[in-house]
């Protein structure tokens, strides 16, 4: 059995979310307290010594990404919290937004300070529309308690925020295609340079992070970068959010420290695979993430370790899937998947993903050669190497894997 972990979901589900004064007294509102006591540089220091790395996927450090952001010179700045997620199997943003949203704001309005910028959106997914009413309900009890708008607790701070429905589009969580959705324009990504901590939304800098990212910053502020890093590894340092879910007992959203085993994981968390069936492997990250055999299974959850294994933290989203499936229905479905989100602007994602689905569909019916599994490898680099965003960048990365640890189970689709 491991311990519980709750650094900062602590406070989940304690209070009600027209509650303003429930989450203060469980601290909230301390941290932009200490924020504002102690000035950005002690913010910043902060952060980077927590080790903090963004919960979106990409895993940047948060303390640097705020420090460079802090030094773009503009009178006039943007905050984008990235609540869109998008990926297959992810859902611990929908918890964080559900159960904890005053420490998102609050970690957005430290942001701001940090960065000197005045003007902020929620970026949510268009598919979570009954948390809308409830997310504007808490930006309007901030902004009525002073905690937003002209003059933030007579700081002199001005900052608001704005909820923005996406449209449903799994591209769009791509920070620049966000961007350009927010403006009018299809969701596409923007060719960079420039980076848009120079010019985002409207041409003017912008930050954008992921709905955990700013909800973890507020609790490592309150409690104290030492207390957070009391978890983890020495690379891979604090707790994380995963969504567990697929062929497991118990699946939900869990607090973990980095470290743990996928044994762990999956067995003492989730309470073992469903039905009493066997494990056949598990995708972490979600549908653009690595699939790991079931001898894999102690491995650790850390950024190190698993990439060594071809696998990456991700989007925390940990699927575990047994052994009554097919490898190759999966794949397809993945392909499929990729195929319907593509946005068709380059041509190794475009025609790469379409490809690897006619293959892959060509194995369904007995159609399929040896000769083919070499050209969808081939095709899965190619795509990997060449494609314009993260999104043509890894759809061929559950394909790639497979062919790392189940080329003999493919050899026999022939
Ligand atoms: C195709 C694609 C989809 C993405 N979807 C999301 C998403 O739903 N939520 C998110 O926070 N980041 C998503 N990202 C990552 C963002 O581009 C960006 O790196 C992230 O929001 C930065 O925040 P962070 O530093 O806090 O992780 C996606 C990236 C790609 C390439
Ligand atoms: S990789 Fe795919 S989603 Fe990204 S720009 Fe190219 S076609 Fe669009």
């Amino acid at each position: 059995m491991i311990d519980k972990v709750d650094f900062f979901k602590i406070n989940f589900g304690k209070y009600e979310i027209n509650d303003i004064e429930g989450y203060k007294k469980l601290g909230g509102f301390q941290a932009l307290e200490k924020s504002l006591n102690n000035g950005n540089e002690w913010i910043i220091n902060e952060l980077k010594s927590s080790g903090l790395r963004g919960r979106g996927g990409a895993a940047y450090p948060t303390g640097k990404k705020w420090c460079q952001a802090s030094k773009v010179i503009s009178s006039e700045k943007i905050i984008i919290c990235n609540a869109d997620e998008g990926e297959p199997a992810t859902f611990k943003d929908r918890y964080l937004i559900q159960y904890e949203p005053y420490s998102i704001i609050e970690g957005m309005i430290i942001a701001a300070l940090t960065i000197g910028a005045n003007k902020g959106y929620i970026y949510i997914r268009e598919e979570y529309k009954y948390l809308h009413k409830q997310t504007q309900c808490v930006i309007d009890i901030c902004r009525t308690n002073g905690y937003l708008g002209h003059n933030i607790l007579n700081t002199g701070l001005d900052f608001d925020i704005e909820l923005f429905s996406g449209a449903g589009a799994y591209v769009c969580g791509e920070n620049s295609s966000l961007i350009e959705s927010m403006e009018g324009r299809s969701g596409q990504p923007r060719l960079k340079p420039p980076y848009i901590k120079q010019s985002g939304l409207f041409n003017l800098p912008t930050l954008v992070n992921n709905v955990e990212t700013f909800s973890a910053a507020t609790s490592i502020l309150r409690r104290g970068a030492k207390d957070f890093t009391k978890y983890g590894t020495s690379h891979s340092k604090g707790t994380k959010l995963i969504s567990l879910c697929g062929n497991v007992n118990k699946p939900g959203v869990y607090e973990v420290p980095f470290g743990i085993t996928l044994r762990e994981i999956i067995y003492s968390l989730g309470g073992g695979i469903s039905n009493n069936r066997n494990l056949k492997f598990i995708q972490l990250g979600g549908s653009s993430g690595a699939l790991l055999p079931s001898a894999l299974i102690d491995v650790k959850y850390c950024y190190s370790e698993l990439a060594e294994y071809g696998a990456s933290i991700g989007s925390g989203a940990i699927l575990v899937v047994d052994d009554s499936n097919s490898l190759l229905d999966f794949l397809i479905s993945t392909g499929e998947f990729f195929w319907h989100e593509c946005c068709g602007k380059c041509v190794p994602c475009r025609e790469g993903n379409r490809q690897l689905l006619k293959l892959l569909n060509n194995f369904k019916v007995g159609k399929g050669t040896l000769v083919d599994l070499d050209t969808m490898e081939t095709f899965s680099h190619v795509m990997k190497n060449a494609s314009f965003c993260g999104l043509g960048k890894t759809a061929p990365t559950s394909l790639i894997s497979s062919f790392r640890y189940f080329r003999e189970e493919m050899e026999n689709w022939v």
